[in-house]
């Protein structure tokens, strides 16, 4: 297994690429145009009478037709054969270890707590995107579109012939070992750990391995599509910046062998079997496409003299919910940045919080909890429960000298929903579910003096 760190964890700016990669367009939530045929894309019109190359038109919507301007997502996509002629007889398959709210809530007895795990292993088995998918907590109810689920994906093996879309929600997919290939029907994404992409709900994709078995975060958002977070007084520049946002070009497989298409619909899992390559798109246009995005891009923004703000300032996506402010999911990261505030605490002060946070690390050293939180690693803090450093870190942070640091080589995420988080069977049972978390705060002692005024 390669080391993350040192992969991707250390990488200056200047490593970083210059220009878009080729097989990318740039830019948030743009209508785009691609075409991987010369003239496949008709001018002017969506539905030509005929189409140039034999190719059929078809529309995938990914709003109601009436949404408003500013969530209106719909792609036309011009391709070998419609999708109706991508579909069989669909079958209801076992679901491994994929599970999606409500049906998941009453699942699992774990009495209520604050939760850790290690990394969660990699079976002994041969494992594809579709069958590595191993769920952690579900919140909402996927059926009136709120709420979310998080997942550990473990990849040990590419999909062939094997295609896949999920109708219950989008996916954003965080790379933490190794990196995956998402062919799509819009094109083909790569990601590494520090990228993450997005798969909207009912793209049909397939996951290739490009360096060994792959271990990824996955946040299924099962409400509105996520986007940029409104900056505020912040203004129009960074945090997560719209240029750094990349959609793949066109590409299609003119391939005829059996194959299958999976889908996950209702919390269920269902098998047809299909005679070709679905991913057969030689052209599109829209707003409504896959996407990636380098974590590293992220311009993060926080305090230049005392305190620091809520996490909410590393936002990097939300899906809202019908409450302004009220997000459905946040996924929001913790990266390299410097740290100079004077008289301050500054890891996490202490908290109590009505969203619940499912939490990461990518690589490197989570400030808060230096021990006990590994990459590969998950923690649960769940609506209410109270939570902050553990008592190592309180003691350092406490008499620390403050001088600028830069915390270097480190990228925890967090996937934070208005809703509770339920655990799953799965997750309360794994082996890597640390019995002692609640032990990281158990040495933290009484300082309370009535008769000394000034701190010591
Ligand atoms: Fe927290």
């Amino acid at each position: 297994m390669m080391n993350v760190q040192n992969v991707s964890g250390l990488r200056s700016s200047e490593q970083r690429k210059s220009a878009i990669a080729p097989g990318y367009m740039s830019g948030f939530g743009n209508s785009f145009e691609t075409e991987a045929l010369e003239g496949a894309l008709p001018l002017g019109r969506n539905s030509p009478q005929k189409l140039n190359y034999g190719l059929y038109a078809e529309q995938l919507s990914g709003s109601p037709f009436t949404a408003p301007q500013a969530t209106n997502q719909r792609s036309w996509l011009y391709r070998i054969r419609p999708t109706v002629k991508h579909s069989g007889r669909y079958v209801k398959i076992d679901k491994g270890l994929m599970r999606t709210a409500p049906a998941a809530r009453e699942e699992s007895d774990l009495p209520l707590g604050q939760l850790r795990w290690d990394p969660t292993p990699f079976p002994g088995h041969d494992v594809t995107f579709v069958t590595g998918l191993h769920t952690i907590t579900t919140a909402g109810d996927s059926d009136t579109q709120v709420g979310m689920a998080a997942h550990v994906l473990l990849v040990t093996s590419s999909m062939e012939n094997e295609y896949f879309f999920n109708a219950d929600g989008e996916y954003l997919i965080v790379a933490q070992e190794n990196s995956l290939r998402f062919r799509t029907e819009f094109g083909i994404i790569e990601i590494e750990p520090g990228e993450i992409c997005i798969i909207p709900r009912g793209v049909i994709f397939k996951v290739e391995l490009i360096d060994g078995p792959a271990r990824a975060y996955i946040c299924e958002n099962y409400g509105g599509a996520f986007t940029l977070p409104d900056r505020g007084p912040i203004g129009a520049n960074c945090l997560a910046n719209p240029r750094d946002f990349l959609t793949p070009v066109a590409a299609f497989e003119d391939k005829e062998e059996p194959s299958l298409l999976y889908v996950k619909w209702g919390g269920e899992l269902y098998r047809t079997e299909i005679d070709q390559s679905p991913l057969d798109v030689v052209a599109w246009h829209g707003n409504y496409a896959p996407y990636k995005y380098d974590l590293r891009h992220f311009s993060p923004v926080g305090a230049i003299l005392f305190d620091h703000p809520d996490p909410s300032i590393f936002t990097v996506l939300t899906a809202p919910s019908e409450t302004p402010g009220t997000a459905n999911v946040d996924f929001v990261i913790f990266p390299e940045r410097w740290s100079v505030a004077e008289n301050t605490f500054r890891p996490p002060w202490y908290h109590r919080n009505l969203m619940s946070e499912f939490m990461g690390l990518v690589y490197g050293v989570y400030d808060a909890k230096p021990e006990g939180f590994v990459p590969g690693g998950m923690s649960l803090h769940n609506q209410m429960l109270p939570h902050g450093p553990d008592a190592s870190a309180f003691d350092h942070a406490s008499n620390v000298e403050l001088k600028p640091v830069k915390l270097t080589g480190t990228m925890a995420f967090m996937f934070e929903t208005r809703f509770p988080q339920r655990v799953t069977k799965y997750a309360a049972e794994l082996p890597t579910l640390q019995k002692d978390y609640i032990d990281c705060w158990r040495d933290l002692k009484k300082h309370f003096n009535p008769d000394q005024r000034e701190p010591s």
